[in-house]
């Protein structure tokens, strides 16, 4: 079963708006197989942002990232990469489909909820930065 890393953000924490978007994940038919609540330290924030180092909003996601607490998931169903990037909607929130969580949750194109892995690739490394 295909696995990908799900991070419900700060923004979601600091609003106690966790619980929402995890039954939104049930009810879709993911598969919750690792699930833990952290703070990430800059150079986490880094190394699981490096795709993004040379982007003007880099130093601003790392900032935002590791400004409070996240809940990281790794989510399992049939291309559940896909899947889970469907379900959040679009980064900007402003462009989401309405029903999505960006849409309902995500504040901007920075405070947007939730992160999903782009790539098979990128989900594995992104599960073994954060749970190893
Ligand atoms: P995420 O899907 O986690 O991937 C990169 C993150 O950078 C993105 O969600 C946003 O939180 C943040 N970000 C801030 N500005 C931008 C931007 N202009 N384009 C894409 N991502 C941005």
């Amino acid at each position: 079963m295909e696995k990908t890393c799900a991070l419900i953000k700060p923004d979601l924490t600091s609003k106690n708006q966790t619980g929402k978007v995890i039954s939104m994940i049930e009810e879709a038919g993911f598969n919750i197989a690792q699930l833990k609540k952290l703070t990430m330290t800059k150079e986490l924030a880094e190394s699981f942002y490096a795709v993004h180092a040379d982007k003007p909003f880099f130093n601003d996601v790392v900032q935002f990232m590791t400004s409070g607490p996240i809940i990281a998931m790794v989510l399992e169903k049939e291309s559940s990469i896909a899947a889970w990037r469907d379900l959040m909607g679009a980064t900007n929130p402003e462009q989401a489909e309405s029903g999505t969580i960006r849409a309902l949750f995500g504040s901007n194109i920075q405070e947007n909820g939730t992160h999903g892995s782009d790539s098979a690739e990128n989900a594995e490394k992104e599960i073994s930065l954060v749970f190893g």
